[in-house]
């Protein structure tokens, strides 16, 4: 039988993942010889040694996350034009010992919104969280949706500012604006917002503040919002559940998730996912997970 060719993820802490699972399912469903594996990197100080050892064992591709996905870039010969323009590597493809650098978060996060793109033109948009996923929502929503503005809802004013004048000085027309997250008024400002995206990981079932929720549901979702969180275990999740409640639209970090996940798949094997037999697979692996917690 034929050796494996070795795909990954590189990241810190990060046993919960459902990549293996998905990778796995995929390439089994199609026959393909290759094996996910994890690759956990939990000194920062190994990242550099971690990267050059995809070129030194010959591994096809990895997966990149929290909280590599910004220092990556430095160790990489050459980077995908998005991945170029946020300085944010999710997806590494080791071709013939040249490591190249994709981003495909923007890809992953704008597929599952398309079905919403009429609604969304001109409309405001509100991002919770100024981290690297931040980043990436920030650069699909200004290609893809053009929102009438972009407001980033942070707990860090000055990540959140940084944030902002990254974006602005690549593209002075994209309207920016920042909020503190624990300022009263926030909420009410929110309410304007047609899509609210929570691009933290609060509400995550790892954390063990998992059924706080960000703002006050009450006081924020109407039934013409649609809800977008990145964060998908559980899949209900309580930024999700007060959006449902008031009878808004909502959107799973699963669909990200798998989107994301399919187009690095295509990048490393050259096919494409078969999507709604992963989608059934991690969906009944979460499910079982919520059962046995
Ligand atoms: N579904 C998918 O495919 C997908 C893809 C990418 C990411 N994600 C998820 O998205 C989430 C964010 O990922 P990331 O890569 O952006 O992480 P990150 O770079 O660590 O950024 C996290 C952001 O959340 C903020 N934050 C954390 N805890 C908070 C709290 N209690 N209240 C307010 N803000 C808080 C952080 O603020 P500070 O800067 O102040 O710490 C930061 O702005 C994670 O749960 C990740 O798993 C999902």
């Amino acid at each position: 039988m034929a050796i494996k060719k070795v795909l990954g993820l590189i990241g810190s802490e990060i046993s919960y993942t459902l990549s293996p699972l998905m990778h796995n399912t995929a390439a089994e469903a199609l026959r393909l010889n290759y094996i996910y594996n994890v690759f956990e990197v939990n000194k920062p100080d190994d990242l550099s040694a971690a990267i050059e050892g995809i070129r030194a064992l010959n591994i096809t591709g990895v997966n990149v996350t929290i909280p590599y996905k910004e220092r990556t870039v430095k160790y990489l010969d050459s980077l995908s034009a998005e991945a170029s323009e946020v300085q944010a590597v999710n997806t590494i493809l080791n071709q013939d010992g040249t490591l190249i650098g994709y981003n495909t978060d923007i890809f992953g996060f704008a597929e599952p919104l398309k079905a919403f793109k009429s609604e969304l033109e001109k409309e405001q948009v509100a991002v919770l969280g100024s981290g690297g996923a931040a980043r990436a929502v920030i650069q699909a929503l200004k290609i893809e949706f053009k929102p009438s503005s972009i407001t980033i809802v942070a707990r860090n004013e000055s990540k959140a500012d940084a944030l902002k004048d990254d974006f602005k000085r690549r593209t002075k027309s994209l309207k920016l604006k920042t909020l503190n997250i624990a300022d009263a008024e926030t909420v009410e400002k929110l309410r304007d917002c047609k899509l609210i995206i929570n691009a933290t990981p609060v509400g995550s079932a790892k954390l063990s503040a998992s059924k706080e929720d960000l703002l006050p549901a009450e006081k924020l979702w109407t039934k013409d919002h649609i809800a977008y969180d990145l964060v998908y275990n559980p899949l209900q999740t309580p930024f999700l559940k007060g959006a449902q409640d008031a009878g808004a639209k909502t959107i799973s970090g699963l669909e990200m998730l798998l989107f994301q996940g399919a187009k690095s798949f295509e990048l490393w094997t050259g096919k494409a996912m078969p999507i709604d037999l992963v989608r059934k697979t991690l969906q009944d692996a979460l499910t079982c997970e919520e059962k046995t917690d």
